[in-house]
């Protein structure tokens, strides 16, 4: 009787008692729920066990944490009793890692999607084919519906969200490789790369995190000059941030001041620096600029001959004779919003030039590598613009050539020297004939 009594007070204190407790009583029953549920049924069984081995387990970080929404959310929707949200964004990490949203934020990353949207290259893909595209990479940059952009399960990936994961060059490798920035590529097989390839933990050496995450942070813009994503930067009195802007050969790109230049190299030289002499880094360093200021040069050679060429009415077709640009209509279009279709034979060879072995130039340099700075990059710049070059004399003759044709066949109408040569062919016809007869 008496344990009974107990047993009703302590039944009544836990039904009318402190609301915080039932609180937390609740959401312990909700978090169970997702977890429990999705174990019970076996649905989506990876992700059960990805989470389990998480920190964010470990944490008590269920899955309702970061998937539940709010009654309005846009993308939510009613899941065996809970508004839950499929897509989680960088908003909701941010509840808990704030720092790390913030320094993403300060990144080119987080350009990632609105860069790619506005290239004319994204809008010349049929809609239905982009998700498997461009989209697959620039999603790093993705903007979700509450506005937030950047999708966190880029480099660690989920369930796991492992730190240890991200820090290793394979979680760049699906974006950061391939013809137009093979920076996996470059960093393999330079000198760096196979340190850290023949010993997965040896510090002797840096991976991409080391040059680009210094100290964890998630802006990997930080130290990065000349040697900027795209077809980088050069030197100007005016930084264009983000926009793009001619340089003087013609080449779509960035610019940085010099005083932007310097703080951004002296924060790269601080990480070479813990292990070499920082006078070697820099001297590498500036070996690779050289590289892509020259190699720039080339390029604008091919462009002054094919603008030569577009002068003279003599591309083939003319970009007014083409399906328009989708951002620059029928203008001539070099580097910057350059489509790779409906082109003309010359252009797409250029495509080829500065997409590819210009980029591999200085990028294959900057990384520290030479077979990619050389046999990729400079050599096959060399040969492009040689290609270029003979495609240009062979448009030119073409061309005087039809002229010449075209000149020929006005004078089909007899001029004065048709009518004297008929004439002598009539005479020296008759004079052949009276021989003949005699
Ligand atoms: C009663 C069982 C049950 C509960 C409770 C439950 N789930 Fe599920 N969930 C499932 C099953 C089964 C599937 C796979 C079939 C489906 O898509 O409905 C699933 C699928 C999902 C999906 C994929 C949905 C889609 O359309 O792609 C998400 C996300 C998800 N659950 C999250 C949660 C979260 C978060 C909670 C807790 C707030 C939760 N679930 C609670 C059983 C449950
Ligand atoms: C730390 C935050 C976090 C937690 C905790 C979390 N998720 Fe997710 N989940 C994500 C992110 C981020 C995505 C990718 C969303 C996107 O890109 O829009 C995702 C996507 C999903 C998807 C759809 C994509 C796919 O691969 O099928 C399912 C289903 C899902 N989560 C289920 C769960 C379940 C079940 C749990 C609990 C065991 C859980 N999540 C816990 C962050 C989380
Ligand atoms: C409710 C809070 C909360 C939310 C929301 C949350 N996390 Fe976490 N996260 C944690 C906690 C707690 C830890 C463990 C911290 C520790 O051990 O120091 C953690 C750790 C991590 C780690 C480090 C894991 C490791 O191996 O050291 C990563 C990466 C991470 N979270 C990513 C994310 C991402 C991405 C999102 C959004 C998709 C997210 N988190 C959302 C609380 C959260
Ligand atoms: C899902 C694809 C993806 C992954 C994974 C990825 N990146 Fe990127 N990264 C991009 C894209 C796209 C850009 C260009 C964004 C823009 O400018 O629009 C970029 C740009 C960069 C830049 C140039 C920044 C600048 O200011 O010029 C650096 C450095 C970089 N990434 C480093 C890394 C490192 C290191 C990793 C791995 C730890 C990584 N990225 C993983 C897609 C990715
Ligand atoms: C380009 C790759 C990349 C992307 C994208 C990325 N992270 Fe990370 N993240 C890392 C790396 C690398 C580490 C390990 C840093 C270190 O060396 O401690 C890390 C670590 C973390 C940690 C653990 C921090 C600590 O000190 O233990 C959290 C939390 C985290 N990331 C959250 C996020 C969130 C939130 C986002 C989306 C805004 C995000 N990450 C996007 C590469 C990335
Ligand atoms: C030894 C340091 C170092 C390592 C390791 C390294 N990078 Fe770089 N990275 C650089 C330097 C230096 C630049 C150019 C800096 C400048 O603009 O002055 C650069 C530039 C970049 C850029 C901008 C475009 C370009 O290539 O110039 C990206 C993207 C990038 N790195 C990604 C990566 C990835 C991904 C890895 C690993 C696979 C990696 N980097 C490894 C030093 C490094
Ligand atoms: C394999 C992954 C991948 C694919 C596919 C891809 N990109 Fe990229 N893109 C990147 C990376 C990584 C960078 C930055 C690295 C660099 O430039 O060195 C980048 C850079 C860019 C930039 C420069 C952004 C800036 O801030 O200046 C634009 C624009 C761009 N890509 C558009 C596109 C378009 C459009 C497509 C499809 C036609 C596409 N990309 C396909 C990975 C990819
Ligand atoms: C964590 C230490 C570490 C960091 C940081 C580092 N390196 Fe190295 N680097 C090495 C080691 C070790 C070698 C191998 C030396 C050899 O070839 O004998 C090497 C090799 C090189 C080589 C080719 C071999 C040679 O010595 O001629 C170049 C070039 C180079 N590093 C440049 C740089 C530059 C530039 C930076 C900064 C952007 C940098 N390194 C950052 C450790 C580092």
């Amino acid at each position: 009787m008496r344990n009974r009594l107990i047993g009703l007070a302590v039944i009544t204190l836990i039904l009318t008692g402190i609301p915080a407790i039932a609180d937390a009583q609740k959401n312990e029953v909700k978090d169970n729920a997702c977890v429990d549920c999705h174990t019970i049924t076996g649905a989506t069984k990876g992700i059960i066990n990805d989470w389990s081995m998480s920190k964010h387990a470990a944490n008590n970080v269920t899955c309702d944490k970061c998937h539940s929404a709010e009654a309005g959310d846009k993308d939510s929707f009613v899941h065996n009793g809970f508004l839950i949200t499929r897509t989680v964004s960088p908003r909701d990490c941010s509840k808990c890692h704030p720092d790390q949203v913030k320094q993403f934020n300060a990144s080119k990353h987080s350009l990632g999607w609105t860069k790619m949207e506005a290239t004319s290259r994204y809008k010349a893909i049929p809609e239905e084919l982009r998700a498997s595209m461009c989209e697959g990479c620039h999603n790093i940059g993705k903007v979700y519906a509450d506005g937030s952009a950047g999708k966190c399960d880029s480099c660690h990936t989920r369930h796991l969200f492992n730190a240890e994961e991200a820090r290793q060059p394979e979680a760049c490798a699906t974006c950061h490789m391939g013809l137009d920035h093979d920076q996996i590529e470059y960093y393999r097989t330079s000198k760096h790369g196979v340190i850290t390839g023949l010993d997965r933990n040896t510090t002797r050496a840096p991976t991409c995190v080391t040059c680009h995450a210094d100290g964890g942070t998630h802006d990997v813009s930080q130290g990065i000059t000349l040697g900027t994503v795209s077809q980088g930067a050069f030197i100007s009195d005016r930084n264009s941030g983000n926009d793009y802007v001619t340089d003087q050969y013609g080449i779509v790109q960035r610019s940085i001041t010099r005083e932007d230049f310097n703080a951004g190299r002296a924060s790269m030289l601080s990480i070479c620096s813990r292990c070499h002499s920082e006078s070697f880094a820099r001297d590498v360093l500036e070996g690779a600029d050289e590289i892509k200021r020259q190699s720039d040069a080339k390029v604008g050679e091919a462009i002054k001959i094919i603008s030569d060429l577009y002068n003279d009415g003599l591309l083939d077709p003319m970009p007014e004779n083409r399906p328009l640009n989708p951002v620059t209509g029928n203008k001539l279009t070099l580097t910057g919003h350059q489509t790779y279709s409906n082109t003309s034979g010359i252009e797409a060879e250029f495509f080829e030039m500065y997409k590819y072995a210009l980029i591999h130039a200085w990028k294959g340099a900057y990384h520290m590598n030479p077979d990619y700075a050389h046999w990729y990059g400079w050599a096959q710049l060399n040969l492009d613009l040689d290609k270029i070059k003979a495609e240009d004399r062979r448009l030119r003759r073409l061309a005087a050539l039809e002229n010449a044709e075209k000149t020929g066949g006005a004078k089909a109408t007899p001029g004065f020297e048709g009518i004297a040569a008929f004439v002598a062919l009539i005479v020296l016809a008759s004079l052949v004939l009276l021989r003949k007869r005699r």
